[in-house]
């Protein structure tokens, strides 16, 4: 293929660089093609335009391909735990037995939040929605650590703040979750491992132990994994582009839970137990909201259909769906949901509306059946997104600082009044 394209605009002929990735993924290099022609490209919500370079995560969207660091998702979820993983995304490489160890000890020693911030959980009702505390509670980890906020964030502090932030989600996620029940707070303890701590948190009660179930905890560990990372989605560009103004970690995170809220993004979870549980109550006629799905004057969509990138295939959304039933039969429930999903799905993918358009189910139309099943409440289940996203998150914002990117400043292209002078109020 030829090192160039060619762009011919009127008279004009430009010349565009391409740049080819590892995956033989091609992209012209429009860099300076508006100092060469005053001409910028314009491509709302950036559905074919790519923000950076990455070495984190590769997607292939026709095939269904997810990989992390170069490693299928498959095999990480089988066989890795999310304290591997995260590393994985975060340093590079995998880690071997001592970096591991040290990895983990490094966090477990984290956990605790500074006293002071359970005043900020006092302050909110008990009703608030746990990912408002979450982005708010991040972004206040920086006014306790203002080592953080260092623009030239020297690597030592870079992965204590990392490591702190590791930590600390988990506990702020289970104590925000404790308000909302007016529950007293469960402190981290150093012998539970990542899962099984932010598990016993939630759950234990101070009147009696809270016997932790190894089937839970190894849901639990391999739904993070499969939420890890996703190259430049929604939340990652948004932690990105805050992070590309040298605000602190905390900031930029903070900024990732809140787009990661969003129904259309990480919400989706939330949103697709609630279209099931009123799909359920409406006497289950999948015809009547397929159509409506379908209908472009009815606002209402399949949630946790569809996808940007995937328009075979989540494969994510196979495996959580196969773990659905595993985790579901092992712990004896049988949750009516689940086999209204499957009857959704069967349905849709057999519908011309939804073959036509590539929409299949993505990683949240099975995710929020398992959270369920593990008795975390549906307020929660985006917390548990932003938990498992977290290293990927911190991931694209290292690889961001560490490639030295410029700050993100997109042009536009102006469709306002042209100039005119201002008139005095007594004259409009
Ligand atoms: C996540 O980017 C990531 O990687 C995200 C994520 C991650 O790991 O970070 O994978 C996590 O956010 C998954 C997506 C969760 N969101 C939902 O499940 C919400 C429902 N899905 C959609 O709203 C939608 O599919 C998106 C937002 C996921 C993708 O939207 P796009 O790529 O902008 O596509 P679009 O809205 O332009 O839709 C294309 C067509 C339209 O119809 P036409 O105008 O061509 O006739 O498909 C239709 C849409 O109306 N469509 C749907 C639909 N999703 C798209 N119609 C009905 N139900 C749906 N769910």
């Amino acid at each position: 293929m030829s090192e160039h394209a060619k762009l011919t605009i009127g008279e004009n002929e430009y010349e565009l660089p391409l740049t080819t990735g590892t995956e033989n993924e091609t992209a012209i290099d429009i860099g300076k093609l508006r100092g060469q022609s005053k001409i910028i490209t314009i491509d709302p919500g950036f559905k074919n335009t790519g923000s950076c370079k990455s070495a984190i995560t590769f997607l292939d969207g026709e095939k269904g391909i997810l990989r992390y660091r170069g490693y299928p998702i498959e095999q990480l979820a089988e066989k890795a735990d999310f304290m591997e993983v995260a590393y994985l995304l975060i340093y590079g490489e995998l880690p071997n037995k001592e970096q591991l160890t040290t990895f983990h000890d490094s966090i477990t020693h984290h956990t605790l939040v500074h006293e002071d911030m359970k005043q900020f959980f006092e302050a909110y009702p008990r009703k608030a929605h746990p990912m408002g505390i979450l982005a708010s509670m991040v972004c206040s980890l920086s006014t306790f650590y203002p080592e953080s906020q260092d623009p030239n964030r020297g690597s030592s502090a870079v992965d204590l703040t990392i490591h702190r932030l590791l930590a600390k989600l988990p506990t702020l996620a289970a104590w925000s979750y404790k308000h909302s029940k007016s529950h007293p707070y469960v402190y981290p303890q150093n012998d539970l491992g990542y899962c099984e701590n932010f598990l016993n948190m939630m759950f234990k009660m101070p009147t009696e132990e809270y016997e932790i179930d190894p089937v839970i905890v190894n849901a639990l560990d391999k739904l993070l994994i499969l939420h890890a990372d996703h190259e430049q989605n929604c939340s990652a560009s948004t932690v990105r582009i805050v992070g590309s103004s040298q605000a602190n970690l905390y900031a930029s995170i903070s900024a990732g839970v809140s787009a990661l809220w969003g129904p259309l993004h990480g919400g989706a979870n939330q949103a697709v137990i609630e279209m099931l549980e009123a799909i359920k109550e409406d006497g289950g006629d999948y015809q009547k909201w397929i159509a409506k799905a379908k209908d472009k004057n009815d606002p209402f969509r399949l949630m946790g259909f569809g996808h940007r990138v995937y328009k075979n295939f989540d494969p994510r959304a196979r495996i959580i769906k196969k773990a659905a039933d595993d985790v579901l039969d092992k712990l004896g429930i049988n949750d009516p949901v689940l086999d209204l999903a499957k009857n959704l799905e069967e349905i849709a993918l057999k519908d011309e509306y939804f073959v036509a358009r590539g929409l299949y189910p993505n990683v949240d139309f099975y995710s929020g059946i398992i959270y369920r099943a593990l008795g975390i409440p549906t307020e929660m289940f985006t917390v548990m997104f932003a938990l498992g996203r977290l290293p990927g998150w911190i991931a694209q914002w290292k690889e961001m600082v560490e490639n030295g990117e410029p700050i993100g400043r997109p042009r536009q292209i102006y469709t306002g009044a042209n100039a005119r002078d201002y008139v005095s109020i007594d004259n409009r």
